[in-house]
């Protein structure tokens, strides 16, 4: 049950008004808190703390008040009672939305011809995450891997290769692009040379289409290899910026049709300024004065696409947030020629820096790749581990390193940048992944080991731990709702840290196994454990975690 609602419909109902509902921080003197009364005042002109006594009576008839009191200056608190908690809280294992929407998610976003680096987490974490979240509440998604295969680094490692050979690896391959860039920035000729293979490319020359034949699977490969490690699910799409390029024309015709294109200096562009703006808009361009089709093409192409095939609700994007100007442009100039009806959502990260406030790199100064951030905080779990004097299997290391990795993500504010520590995320306490796997594998253990079945108490005593977890598991619903409606996973992890902490309070304050606890205590307490375990699963689940075996 959705608590929150419940409670909320229930006090609006009963006084025929629409009144705020609160979750006090002390929960000592209720479990919600209203402002009806201020909200009742206000319509008839009463003292909000002489309405607020008079409303106490028709609150306390409701099914699941316990008791109410008044505060401050007119708010009412409101505490539950026990068994209405106990018997209206279940796992969330579905919940199903209003309507069910059909999503495609834009994510992933590499480019062929660079190594996935620190930059490509957020996107593959946060996009993933929220596609786990979408399919939970039932709406349909599509995943899109929007690969950068298409432009002009695409000449410059052709002509690389026509010089010195096909790279016999993907190492050897990685090396091309930075390389010849180095080359095309110091000599013009060369960058004019890759600029003409990539439109003879595009055009479709023989010669040139081999080699991209040939090095494109390797770097995809190599890709696929490092997101199987991520533990993400698979894109249902890779189509790229060549996959699009086919409907270009189409896409053109469009803009044509409604006179938005222009000539502006050789190139075609689309003015999309309007008089509300007060800050500059520059016009998206189409097509670029060589005549060759712009990154921007590429992406109006795709909603062209998108749109006939999925017929998509939404079409969510996630990129970091150097790219908002580019989807401003791009979502005006849809609009404006009507391409989808579908709204268009970007969902823009901060930046992943050092201690230094820079984009993180590793200690040579280089970029770091996404597998070097991997191994660093796998080392990082090997040493802590170590320290403790346990021993865990390689499985168990690698999802301990990879909830470090994800969770520290996840649970940062998604449009601020934030600071990468190695060896801080690993901790096994405060607001880490192996922080939310440790109180897993520890409510798992009592489980297991109290080898029972497990069921509902009749009637049952609640303590405040196991009030307040409770009530924490009956707000999943509200949660993940709004994590999906709001386009934010990060509401998410920070519940989950929530409900690990109380789950921990709990444990710590309700033995359970222990011998002198009595048989209906220890059912008692046995419901509740399972319960927070089921919930804490499906969250972890959500976040594209696993829970190891023993840490
Ligand atoms: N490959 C692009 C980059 O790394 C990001 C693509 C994002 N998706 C899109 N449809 N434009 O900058």
């Amino acid at each position: 049950m959705n608590l929150y609602k419940y409670v909320s419909d229930a006090i609006n109902n009963k006084l025929g008004l629409v009144a705020n509902l609160e979750v006090p921080k002390n929960r000592d003197f209720g479990d919600f808190s209203t402002n009806a009364a201020m909200v009742g005042a206000k319509a008839t002109g009463k003292n909000p703390r002489e309405l607020a006594n008079e409303i106490l009576p028709k609150l306390q008839e409701l099914d699941f008040v316990e008791n109410v009191s008044v505060a401050g200056p007119g708010f009412i608190n409101i505490k539950i009672k026990d068994n209405f908690i106990l018997n209206n809280t279940i796992i969330p294992e579905h919940i199903a939305t209003q309507k069910s929407l059909m999503l495609d998610l834009d994510y992933g976003s590499y480019n062929i011809g660079k190594a996935l680096h620190i930059g490509h987490l957020r996107p593959i974490v946060v996009g993933d995450t929220f596609n786990r979240i979408a399919k939970f509440v039932g709406h349909k998604t599509k995943s899109y891997n929007h690969v950068g295969d298409w432009g002009r680094p695409m000449g410059l490692i052709i002509a690389w290769i026509l010089e010195y050979g096909m790279p016999k690896d993907a190492e050897e391959f990685n090396k091309i692009y930075p390389a010849s860039t180095a080359r095309a920035n110091e000599d013009e000729k060369w960058l004019n040379h890759a600029r003409e293979i990539t439109s003879e490319l595009q055009r479709g020359n023989p010669e040139y289409t081999k080699i991209y034949n040939e090095f494109i699977p390797m770097s995809l490969a190599q890709m696929n290899s490092i997101v199987q490690r991520m533990n993400v699910l698979p894109f249902d799409m890779i189509m790229g910026e060549k996959g699009v390029s086919e409907y270009i024309p189409n896409a053109k015709a469009i803009l044509e049709n409604k006179k938005l294109l222009e000539q502006s200096d050789g190139a075609l562009v689309v003015n999309i300024r309007n008089e509300a703006d007060n800050a500059p808009m520059p016009p998206l361009i189409f097509q670029t004065n060589t005549g060759a089709n712009s990154y921007a093409a590429a992406d109006v192409a795709a909603i062209y696409y998108r749109n006939k095939n999925d017929n998509p609700d939404k079409i969510v994007y996630f990129t970091d947030s150097r790219q908002t100007l580019h989807f401003q442009q791009l979502f005006r100039a849809v609009k404006m020629a009507n391409i989808t009806t579908a709204d268009l959502i970007h969902v823009g990260f901060g930046t992943i820096t050092g201690m230094d406030g820079k984009p993180f790199k590793t200690r040579d100064g280089n970029t770091a790749s996404l597998s070097d951030i991997l191994d660093m905080v796998e080392a990082a779990v090997r040493e802590r581990v170590a320290e403790s004097n346990k021993s865990l299997d390689d499985t168990t290391i690698n999802q301990i390193a990879l909830a470090a990795v994800k969770f520290n993500d996840l649970i940062h504010d998604i449009k601020s940048d934030y600071v990468f520590a190695p060896k801080a995320i690993t901790s096994f306490e405060g607001r880490t992944g192996p922080y939310i796997l440790y109180t897993a594998v520890r409510l798992n253990s009592v489980l297991k080991r109290a080898d029972t079945t497990i069921t509902k108490p009749k009637t049952y005593e609640l303590s405040s731990d196991e009030r307040n977890i409770l009530i924490q598991i009956m707000d999943f619903e509200r949660m993940i709702l709004s994590a999906c409606e709001n386009h934010a996973p990060d509401l998410l992890a920070n519940y989950t840290y929530d409900l690990c902490q109380l789950a921990n309070n709990f444990y710590h304050n309700c033995p359970i196994l222990r011998d002198d606890v009595a048989p209906e205590l220890r059912a008692g307490r046995l419901y509740i454990a399972k319960l927070a375990f089921d919930t804490l699963a499906i969250a972890i689940d959500l976040m594209g975690l696993q829970i190891p075996n023993e840490m």
